[in-house]
């Protein structure tokens, strides 16, 4: 293409974006057909070219061959398709006013006082589509070429989730991993900087060490674990977080009782990336595929079944009699169609996997009436945030088309803080989506507790019970404790085929997998304690068990690793990974190490607990009594200074504040120690006495 001698003005915004629009979809199309297609003449569309190069939304190539129609190739950038997903949003609002104008000249009734019953079915705001953030297939392939060069960050498994729903206009409005400026207002005010309503940040946590290489204007490629490129992320801001700030304004308190807090600051990285995305692919799912649904996939259901009122019943629990009752009433009040909208991306540690609560959903599908109900799963990572999150979840059922919301009480709790106290008031998450739901465009339906009432073997909202009667319940603690012990579910309570499905995945608890995690100081015992435990189990029966001694485990799984706080946390956490495979598939996990930082020990119980109990022992025998044991001769080196970070001496040693158990060491003999921790384990359920 010619140079231009001066700047061209690029097309006003509908047509630049229709311009993106067709280079996205036909990169390989000579001019004329790009041009038939946009309904332009050759100049014209020569003139846009040259303008949307210039301003690097396009690249231009030349392409060799005889033919000079064709003798370039144009190109999507990642500007140019970040440009081209915020240009939409207003193209789509300029079509959605068109025809509100040409139904109301047709008609001759004003656009805002159409009644929503005669609005044709194109104009139902839950039909309509909402803006992706993804590339067209051509425009992938290429983008994933160049992203081959990019410096690339592997996603963590709750990144992935998060840019899954930011692809698919599940966080909608939003166009990528928020700003710095974006981030300030939702932690202060619950809004981006622009005002609109966002209450969660959504942010690129990564470590310094890469943040170290990356500027703001730079590209990078945002990989799955198994490094498979699916999105660019156009870096606009960098930053180190006030955690603190953060954990106090959208969790209510910087306490690391709070999943969502202890994430942020034991797991998430220092520093935070924002930037609008260019989306290559999905993230891939082998699961329950036909169960998925984006946002648009959902809209276009509801289209194709008519269903203009949608009560979406929000849930990381399998569903009971109770939940259908309510979920049916709700929808029956609401004149809507139900849609069950279960998270299986992250929820709170130790709830039900996803796997047995979905096929609980289906089989709790057929309870409802045939053609009212679907069943639709979400890949979201919840935090946990109560009210905030609240919100945000009605944000994101509004993305997925929905017009009603079901908020039940202590919606998205996290349970008790380090104090033994709730986090949130059990209605503070209604009193926020009710304050905001009209704002938000979907309609809250509360969530009255319903009960079951003996006398009239039928349920009841809470308030609605009749004077004198009998109520029954169960709750969640008391069901897992059945559960855990192999005892009755009642009928009243639960649909047989769901009890046998929890069954299935959770036997009773001496027949389940578990970890017992011994700590303590070099020489206090922990080994021989372990051993002997190890035996005693062993002449038990009934499990496999296995050793995961500090020493042997140096030796075979970590010989490499030294003893800095880094090298003693990734040995910890090999450990941690082990022991919970151990325990998922049913056998028993005994662990050795001295894992002196609580952190870490924290790290390692959710890994575990997510499978089967985690019994942590301190061996808590004193500092001056395993130096004077010194059985290997390794405190005389660390008090000489030939052995350097030796715990207790020279590096620290973080007792544990809540263990499973405390042992003595001092007064009494190991075999009396292996049997008070077999005594805790039968008072667990996890042994027959
Ligand atoms: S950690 O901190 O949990 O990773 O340590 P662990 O894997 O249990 O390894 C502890 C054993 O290594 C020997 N050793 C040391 N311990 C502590 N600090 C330093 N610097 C050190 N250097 C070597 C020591 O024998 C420990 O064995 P135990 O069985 O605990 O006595």
């Amino acid at each position: 293409m010619p140079a231009a001698a001066a700047k061209s003005a690029l097309p006003e915004e509908a047509q630049l974006f229709l311009l993106l629009r067709q280079l996205d979809l036909q990169p390989e199309a000579s001019q004329r057909a790009t041009a038939e297609a946009l309904g332009i003449s050759l100049g014209s569309l020569n003139a846009q070219l040259r303008a949307a190069s210039e301003a690097g939304l396009i690249t231009v190539q030349d392409r060799p061959g005889p033919d000079r129609r064709q003798r370039f190739a144009y190109a999507l950038t990642t500007r140019g398709a970040t440009e081209k997903a915020r240009l939409a949003e207003g193209f789509l609002a300029g079509k959605l006013a068109e025809y509100n104008a040409l139904h109301a000249e047709l008609t001759g009734a004003l656009p805002h006082l159409i009644a929503s019953k005669n609005r044709t079915k194109d104009m139902q705001q839950n039909f309509a589509p909402v803006p992706e953030l993804y590339v067209s297939y051509d425009s992938a392939q290429k983008l994933k070429v160049e992203a081959g060069n990019l410096p690339s960050w592997d996603l963590t498994p709750r990144q992935i989730c998060d840019l899954e729903l930011l692809m698919n206009g599940g966080f909608a409005p939003l166009k990528g991993f928020l700003s710095e400026a974006d981030y300030d207002g939702v932690v202060e005010k619950m809004r981006l900087a622009d005002g609109t309503l966002w209450p969660m940040p959504i942010t690129l946590d990564v470590s310094e060490k890469f943040a170290e290489g990356i500027e703001a204007g730079q590209d990078i490629a945002l990989r799955d674990q198994e490094g498979v490129i699916l999105a660019i992320l156009s870096v606009s801001d960098k930053w180190v977080p006030n955690k603190a700030n953060e954990a106090e304004k959208v969790f209510g308190a910087d306490d690391l009782a709070h999943p969502a807090v202890n994430y942020l600051h034991n797991v998430a990285g220092p520093v935070y990336l924002g930037g609008p995305i260019t989306g290559i692919q999905q993230p891939v799912h082998y699961d329950f595929k036909g169960r998925r649904d984006t946002p648009n996939e959902l809209r276009a259901f509801f289209r194709k079944m008519g269903w203009r009122k949608v009560v979406a019943f929000q849930t990381r629990n399998p569903l009971h009699r109770a939940h259908q009752e309510l979920t049916f009433r709700a929808a029956r009040n609401a004149e809507a169609n139900l849609l069950i909208h279960p998270v299986v991306g992250m929820t709170k540690p130790g709830d039900v996997d996803h796997f047995t609560r979905v096929r609980c959903y289906e089989a709790v599908l057929d309870k409802y009436p045939a053609q009212t109900t679907q069943l639709s799963l979400l890949n979201l990572a919840m935090r946990m945030a109560g009210p905030r999150e609240a919100l945000w979840h009605a944000i994101i059922r509004k993305n997925h088309g929905l017009t009603h919301f079901i908020v039940g009480r202590d919606h998205a709790g996290p349970g008790k803080n380090s104090q033994g106290k709730d986090f949130y008031d059990p209605y503070a998450a209604q009193e926020l989506v009710r304050q905001y739901q009209a704002e938000v465009g979907i309609e809250m339906v509360d969530f009255k507790q319903m009960v079951y009432v003996q006398e009239k073997a039928q349920y009841f909202p809470v308030d609605e019970v009749p004077e004198g009667a009998t109520v029954l319940d169960i709750s969640g603690t008391e069901l897992r404790r059945r559960l855990r012990e192999g005892l009755e579910i009642p009928d009243w309570f639960s649909f047989p085929e769901v009890v046998q499905e929890l069954r299935r995945t959770s036997p009773p608890r001496a027949k389940q997998g578990f970890t017992v995690f011994f700590t303590g100081l070099s020489g206090s015992g922990k080994s021989t304690i372990a051993n002997a435990l190890m035996v005693k189990l062993m002449e038990m029966g009934g499990r496999p068990v296995t050793l995961l001694d500090g020493d042997v485990v140096r030796k075979h799984l970590s010989s490499e690793l030294g003893f800095s706080k880094e090298h003693r946390d990734i040995n910890i956490k090999r450990i941690g990974y082990v022991a919970s495979e151990i325990t998922k598939n049913g056998g028993i996990a005994i662990c050795a190490p001295i894992a002196p930082y609580t952190s870490t020990r924290r790290a390692v119980r959710e890994m575990i607990e997510a499978f089967g109990a985690f019994v942590e022992v301190h061996v808590a025998t004193s500092i001056d009594e395993c130096e004077r044991r010194d059985r290997k001769g390794l405190y005389k080196l660390a008090r000489e200074g030939k052995i350097k970070e030796f715990t207790g001496i020279s590096d620290p040693y973080e007792a544990p504040v809540k263990a499973e158990l405390v042992v003595d060491t001092e007064n009494v003999d190991v075999d009396h120690c292996a049997h008070q921790v077999l005594l805790k384990l039968e008072s667990m359920g996890l042994i027959k006495g």
